[in-house]
């Protein structure tokens, strides 16, 4: 499933939109706000000078395989890759509790990695056509949950240079339904919803439609496979990180919804439902994602636009990063840009701080029995 990133095609864009600040440039930074590269595979840092630009750059092209097809290209990377730097030195300073730094992403500009590597469609908002799930009890669940533990969870996949987000998030929750109908947990097809829905947001514009690696929504995906009957198995329609010709075969349905609804803007819900339904597909705002580590994160400031499309599979009642003392409450949200990503593919977003948009637009889907043919 890992998708070198060599294959990818750069476009040479314009550097204005890099960085320019969603953030607020803060010109002292406090002297302990150390941004950290990731030296191996797994999440061990160390800090990161920042007078060792060059230095970190090419630790970066040996470690993600970068190879540059110019000089030209080269010098423009670095200069973005520079930029990055700060901005992971912004992102650090204002998100404490997690580990911000060099990722697969430093050197691209913040307008191709929203163009390939997120997918949400539209500006969304919370979907008041849909189904609305009935309210639960909240006073009994338990303090930490984790569907990973439980079976319920595939490892995480890699969405490449597409921005089909959207399509990972929906199969991410069909696999926890179908896994908690019938006890088996198998890995379903993205591509089948890249090439075949064209599923159109009932509340959108009139271009609001699922249109596989320029961007989707999880709730059309569902209301896209109530239509077309289910979903199939990844070996059976496996990703290519491309738009393809539809190659759907109704006889290879492995998974069917049997209905969908969406949460109310409350956390405390998000978690009874999880818990009750399993994995939830959720739209979140990804911009400190792009240069996160490890930790808990809990921005300071957090946009609410949701534009990247993930699964919360789990919720913990307190974490930290390893070079910080003061413990959150999180979630446990899976992503689709590798495993070698985050946490192992994973994020922790902080959980009871309605941050980065996570409670606004959050679906639970349940699977029905296949019937044999
Ligand atoms: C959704 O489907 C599940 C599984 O068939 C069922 O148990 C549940 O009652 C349904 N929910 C709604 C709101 O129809």
């Amino acid at each position: 499933m890992a998708l070198s990133f060599s294959l990818i095609t750069f476009s040479l864009l314009i550097l204005t939109t890099a960085i320019a600040g969603e953030l607020p440039v803060t010109g002292e930074l406090p002297e302990d706000s150390l941004i950290r590269q990731v030296v191996g595979g797994g999440n061990d840092a160390s800090s990161l000078d920042l007078s060792q630009p060059h230095h970190h750059f090419s630790l970066f092209k040996e470690r993600f395989g970068k190879s540059y097809s110019s000089q030209e290209e080269h010098d423009y990377r670095f200069e973005i890759f520079k930029a990055n730097l700060r901005q992971a030195q912004r992102h650090q300073a204002l998100d404490p509790t997690a580990v911000h730094g060099v990722t697969r992403f430093s050197d691209l500009t913040q307008s191709e990695f929203m163009n390939e590597f997120l997918g949400v469609r539209t500006r969304l908002k919370y979907p008041s056509h849909a189904n609305k799930a009935p309210i639960l009890p909240t006073d009994e669940l338990p303090l930490d949950f984790d569907w990973r533990e439980l079976g319920a969870v595939t490892p995480p996949k890699d969405q490449g240079g597409c921005g089909s987000c959207w399509s990972f998030s929906t199969t991410g929750a069909m696999e926890g339904a179908h896994f908690i109908a019938t006890g088996k947990l198998e890995s379903l097809s993205e591509q089948q919803l890249l090439d075949c829905d064209r599923e159109c947001d009932p509340e959108g514009e009139s271009d609001d439609c699922d249109q596989g690696c320029q961007g989707g929504l999880m709730n059309n995906a569902f209301e896209y496979l109530l239509k077309a009957g289910g979903l199939m198995l990844e070996k059976d329609y496996p990703y290519t990180a491309r738009n393809g010709r539809c190659r759907f075969d109704k006889s290879k349905i492995a998974a069917k919804v049997a209905n969908f609804s969406v949460i109310p803007v409350d956390e405390g819900q998000i978690a009874a439902n999880l818990v009750k339904n399993g994995p939830l597909a959720v739209g979140i705002n990804a911009r400190y994602m792009s240069s996160y580590i490890s930790g808990v994160s809990c921005p300071l400031t957090c946009s609410a636009d949701l534009e990247h499309g993930v699964l919360i599979v789990g919720y913990g009642s307190a974490g930290y990063s390893s070079m910080r003392k003061e413990e959150k409450p999180y979630w446990i949200i899976k992503n689709s840009w590798g495993e070698y990503w985050g946490e192992n593919g994973y994020y922790r977003l902080c959980r009871g701080y309605d941050l980065c948009g996570v409670n606004t637009m959050v679906s639970t889907v349940a699977a029905a029995p296949v019937t044999p043919h």
